[in-house]
């Protein structure tokens, strides 16, 4: 058995992955490294790094124990039969590609400080999402140099998603497994489907060719995201026509083709996936000269940013036509419920068009003020930020909700109405809340591919 796991990076995917290996496989031991020494820190403190539900208490019962934290990058590579790869790999920002292409800069020097530290084989593991035919280029980094020590190079993406890593990880749909098919390749893959089988049933973990593997989670954020932009694209045209998304979507989801999941109409999707993924399939297609797929898959994309810039519009429409100078409280900044991440928020841009407009904005977040402090700086005291969601709608004259945080199902909305302006609005981002209940409070109250409720139109 190959005992000694690495892994690294220390993000939201290496972090709870391996924390679930740590405690699923007691006889191994897990160690993660990060070049962010505040960081692993973080790991190794009371306070972790990102904020998962169930994670604290996988970690605390493992660290110390078989799972292990460190900077001490060489050492980990040297003593490591495995190595998991889950560095970043964002969007370029520069040259050929910017703005679509996967940076690989991370990931490129960490396959060269593997070559640098490793004296024995070792079976290197792409975690990171990586463009199709990367493994063919780590495995000839890893064997540039004089040394012959054998990397065996598999792809095995991640399909966790954030707020439900923890149970994702510990009962995933699949556990996606891509290696050469070659014996050393085959073995390889043998060695890593052992390490999993420890809790995920033997059905449920799939081997495939590198290419497959590498694709199919390139493919699978496709998809999603997909159903997101087509519900979405389907909103505008309820908002035109009197039919209600959510009825839409309940109408199609019951057809067993195609499935109740993912057809929640909102704001758009964001995280650091869908996006990058997209772009990233998107500049594949194009470099193998498939310009008609990449169109089909950019317009995913497009139809998301539409949504944003869509009920910014709306909003400002309700409202008279101007928001210049009114008080509008955002509850919620993060991609999603149950996670402070920001990455790609549908907040974010959001935020900005409000503030193009003059709006005074103020965001509230129960988990994600840190960050939309930091992914906001630069518009200055154009935007406040308060914790508490009533504070943040005092003299508001309307009030967005953007993210679908549970408890704001239990607000006093009686009470945010009485500290409004009025004639106060409130806008649903996320199709959640209860409009009629809200309407029967006093706001005119505006969702996504749904007619608004209005007073105003009942007294004109
Ligand atoms: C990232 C990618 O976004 C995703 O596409 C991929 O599937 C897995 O890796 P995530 O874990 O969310 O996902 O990223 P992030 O939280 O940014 O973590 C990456 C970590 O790698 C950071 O802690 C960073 O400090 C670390 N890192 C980066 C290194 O240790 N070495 C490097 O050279 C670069
Ligand atoms: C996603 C994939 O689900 C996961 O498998 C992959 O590994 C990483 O990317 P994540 O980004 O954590 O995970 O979140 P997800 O739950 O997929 O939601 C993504 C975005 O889509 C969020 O902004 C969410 O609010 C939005 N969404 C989701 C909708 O707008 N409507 C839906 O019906 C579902």
């Amino acid at each position: 058995m190959k005992r000694n796991i690495l892994c690294i990076g220390a993000g939201y995917v290496g972090g709870p992955t391996m924390a679930m290996i740590a405690r699923q496989c007691p006889d191994r031991r897990v160690t993660v490294v990060d070049i962010n020494e505040a960081r692993i820190r973080a790991w190794n403190s009371d306070a972790l790094p990102i904020y998962e539900p169930g994670l604290d208490e996988v970690v605390k019962t493992c660290r110390g124990r078989n799972l292990f934290f460190t900077t001490e990058i060489g050492r980990a590579i040297a003593e490591a039969d495995i190595i998991f790869v889950s560095v970043n790999t964002p969007t370029k920002t520069f040259g050929a590609g910017a703005g679509a292409a996967a940076d690989l800069q991370y990931w490129e020097k960490t396959a060269r400080l593997i070559v640098e530290h490793a004296t024995a084989d070792k079976i290197v593991v792409e975690k990171s999402t990586l463009p199709v035919r990367t493994a063919a280029a780590m495995s000839r980094i890893l064997h540039a140099g004089p040394s012959a020590v054998h990397f065996e190079v598999l792809s095995n993406p991640e399909f966790l998603a954030e707020g439900t890593a923890m149970a994702d990880l510990a009962r995933p749909d699949r556990v996606l497994i891509g290696g050469a098919e070659t014996p050393s390749g085959q073995a390889a893959v043998a060695e890593l489907v052992s390490l999993y089988a420890a809790w995920v049933p033997r059905e449920r973990i799939l081997t495939t060719n590198v290419w497959s593997s590498e694709l199919s989670k390139l493919a699978a954020n496709a998809f999603l995201a997909q159903r997101i932009s087509s519900i979405n694209a389907l909103s505008a045209l309820c908002e035109a026509t009197e039919a209600n998304v959510t009825e839409v979507a309940r109408a199609i989801g019951m057809d067993a083709r195609i499935g109740p999941r993912f057809l929640q109409a909102g704001v758009g999707f964001g995280g650091s996936c869908f996006k990058k993924d997209i772009l990233n399939l998107v500049y594949l297609c194009e470099t193998y000269g498939l310009t008609e797929v990449a169109d089909y898959w950019r317009q995913v994309v497009h139809i998301n940013d539409y949504q944003q810039k869509r009920f910014v519009a709306a909003m400002v429409r309700a409202m008279f036509n101007t928001v210049a100078d009114k008080r509008i409280a955002v509850l919620g900044f993060a991609f999603k419920a149950d996670t402070g991440d920001t990455r790609e928020s549908p907040a974010i841009r959001i935020v900005r068009l409000l503030a193009d407009e003059h709006a005074r904005v103020v965001v509230s977040d129960p988990r994600a003020l840190d960050n939309a402090r930091r992914d906001l700086a630069d518009l200055g005291d154009r935007v406040a930020f308060d914790a508490d969601p009533y504070a943040a709608a005092i003299q508001a004259d309307a009030v967005a909700v953007l993210t679908d945080w549970r408890e704001y199902l239990s607000l006093d909305f009686g009470r945010i109405y009485r500290g409004m302006r009025h004639p106060s609005f409130l806008f649903d981002g996320r199709n959640f809340l209860d409009h009629r209940a809200l309407f029967d409070l006093g706001f005119n109250v505006q969702a996504i591919g749904r007619t608004p409720l209005s007073h105003l139109d009942t007294e004109t």
